[in-house]
């Protein structure tokens, strides 16, 4: 028998029981005649004790063990005479009465433990030693409990989880494709799905009303803490539903995620917001709603000044900064190194310090007290706050005050990831303009289905219509987006077209789907949470790898294995695939 009880198990209860228990060595220690050895497993650390009391050979065996090798001992439990209260097992030890080295271990090259001494890359290689420890363990946990409340969740609402292909013809979401070369059909390739997106639709015509499925998806594009080229979809789609059907459905999802997974109760409807206001006030599309510091357009207050940055700008926006106006020249001069970064890319920043004796701005030469009274009343701002402008191109700036925001929320503690601000952004627009292509793209898909009351504005002015697409925003991460899809063969002709798709082209792309749709495709829609980025809120971290048990790095290698790498000659011959070198 290799045990009677795991390593998180015993408590002071078990006191006289003998118990066997095995796992990993994670640290040896030996004060005089007694060594102490911590003893680890999936369900945590029990202090196994050779003492006085104990056999010399086993006292000898225990302070021979070395770290991480695989044990499986005997002994009796015993109350601990001075108990640790940070240790689940802390009030107990084993007494030790036999020892059988399982398995010995190599030197790990990092310490296993709570936190450990090893950096990033080094832990990466050695994945499976990272995830002995138990941060690691407890996000997997998490993890599994998420996936497993979603199904039981789905599963009592009529939901059948159904697989999809992986080895699929390119979908048309946004990113670049992974492709598989097809042995079998020469110089053709499959495609990894980005999404299931067209084969969800493909089962709401074939009548499975309710669909839903776990499932991994693979997008080739540039890797961020949330991004990662394979990652993990909650996808689903109904039929015979209008979009509040779906939002409700999937707001009782997320309500109970949060209860069943971390005691959280959301009584009250979750807000919504429309896409304009989230990016007229919030500066992006996904907005952190934990705080208010909401952007003021003051782009008429600020002009014809003689200013010329501002008289020029087409468009300028502040932030006000409760209590800040204390700041000194070196937290601005901070700030103003922030917004200038590339990735924010302000130009520079002016401010206006709400001091007892009336506003200081840095453009005090062209704005007189009252001009500076004016700006700060459209901002709201009070004595001892401090106002942050930017100006420039309002397709640049709406971002750049976004960021500059979030830094701020960061600096004054305002984004606490035990505060749960969730959010519905809905009414985006159903079109994106590429000024490079010089045409339109879809700005989710190009089956969702534009507002009603914007059909007729498809063909007259596309870049007007709303479309009926949703967002599900988390504390300014975008955990899931869907929309209800176009069911209708003379819309879906109308899109293809607004597209700068040709009829050829589109029946050459999506031919399976337009054909498919001649035969009776029910009103549908859905949407997919990403269950990576939704179990990193829930554990309380910016970075989804930490959810995922082995991640690629952010340049796409898995470096445990060393993937990806080069193939045998043979394999690529086999493709018909040369390699010019
Ligand atoms: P979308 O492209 O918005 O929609 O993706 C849905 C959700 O998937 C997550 N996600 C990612 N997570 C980690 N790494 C990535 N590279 C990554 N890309 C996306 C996000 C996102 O909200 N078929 C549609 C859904 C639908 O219309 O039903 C789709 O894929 O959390």
């Amino acid at each position: 028998m290799y045990r009677t009880h795991t390593c998180g198990e015993l408590r002071a209860e078990h006191a006289g029981d003998r118990v066997i228990l095995s796992g990993w060595v994670q640290k040896v220690r030996t004060l005089g005649a007694m060594t102490f050895i911590d003893i680890r497993d999936r369900y945590g650390i029990t202090q196994l004790v050779a003492d006085d009391k104990s056999s010399d050979e086993i006292r000898e065996k225990a302070a021979s063990l070395g770290r991480e090798f695989v044990i499986a001992a005997t002994g009796t439990v015993r109350e601990r005479a001075s108990k640790n209260p940070k240790m689940e097992t802390g009030d107990i030890e084993v007494s030790l009465e036999k020892i059988d080295v399982l398995n010995a271990s190599a030197t790990p090259p990092f310490t296993i433990e709570e936190q450990s001494d090893g950096g990033d890359e080094l832990r990466m290689r050695y994945r499976y030693l990272d995830l002995r420890r138990a941060p690691l363990r407890r996000n997997m946990e998490l993890r599994h409990r998420m996936a497993f409340e979603i199904r039981r969740y789905l599963d009592s609402k009529g939901f059948l989880e159904i697989e999809t292909p992986y080895l699929i013809k390119s979908t048309p979401e946004g990113a670049r494709d992974f492709i598989v070369p097809s042995r079998m059909n020469p110089g053709e390739f499959y495609a990894l799905p980005q999404s299931p997106q067209t084969f969800k639709q493909l089962l709401m015509v074939a009548g499975y009303d309710r669909y839903f499925q776990i499932v991994r998806c693979f997008r080739d594009e540039d890797l961020r803490a949330d991004r990662q080229p394979e990652f993990t979809q909650v996808d689903c789609e109904m039929s015979f539903v209008d979009r509040e059907d779906i939002l409700d459905t999937f707001e009782g999802l997320i309500k109970e995620l949060f209860r069943s997974v971390k005691g959280v109760d959301f009584t009250d409807p979750f807000p919504r917001m429309g896409y304009a206001e989230a990016m007229e006030r919030y500066g992006c599309d996904k907005p952190d709603t934990r705080f208010g510091m909401l952007i003021n357009d003051i782009t008429a207050d600020v002009k014809g000044n003689g200013f010329a940055v501002f008289d020029s700008a087409e468009y300028v926006g502040a932030l006000c900064v409760e209590g800040c106006a204390s700041y000194t020249r070196k937290q601005l001069d901070e700030l103003t190194a922030f917004v200038k970064r590339p990735q924010v890319g302000a130009g520079g920043m002016v401010y206006i310090r709400m001091d007892e004796q009336g506003p200081k701005s840095s453009v005090d030469k062209f704005y007189s007290q009252d001009d500076l009274a004016r700006i700060a009343g459209r901002c709201g701002a009070r004595t001892g706050d401090l106002i942050l402008i930017l100006s420039g191109a309002k397709k640049k700036m709406l971002p750049a005050l976004c960021a500059l925001r979030l830094e701020m929320g960061d600096r004054l503690g305002l984004r606490n990831p035990d505060v749960y601000s969730p959010l519905w952004v809905v009414d985006f627009p159903l079109l994106e303009w590429d000024d490079e292509t010089a045409r339109f793209y879809a700005m989710h898909h190009p089956f969702t289905s534009p507002k009603k009351e914007d059909f007729d504005l498809l063909e007259s002015d596309p870049g007007k219509v709303r479309a009926e697409a949703y967002d599900f925003v988390l504390n300014g991460v975008e955990v899931g987006g869907g929309s209800i899809r176009i069911h209708d063969t003379e819309l879906q002709r109308k899109m293809f077209h607004a597209l700068g798709f040709t009829p050829e082209s589109a029946q050459e792309q999506f031919g399976f789907l337009i054909d498919a749709f001649k035969f009776g495709a029910p009103p549908h829609g859905g949407i997919a949470f990403g269950l990576d980025r939704w179990c990193s809120l829930f554990g309380g971290s910016e970075s989804i790898r930490d959810y995922i048990a082995f991640p690629k790095n952010n340049s796409g290698r898995d470096t445990m294995i060393d993937s990806p790498s080069a193939v045998a000659e043979e394999q690529l011959k086999e493709l018909q695939i040369s390699l010019r070198r």
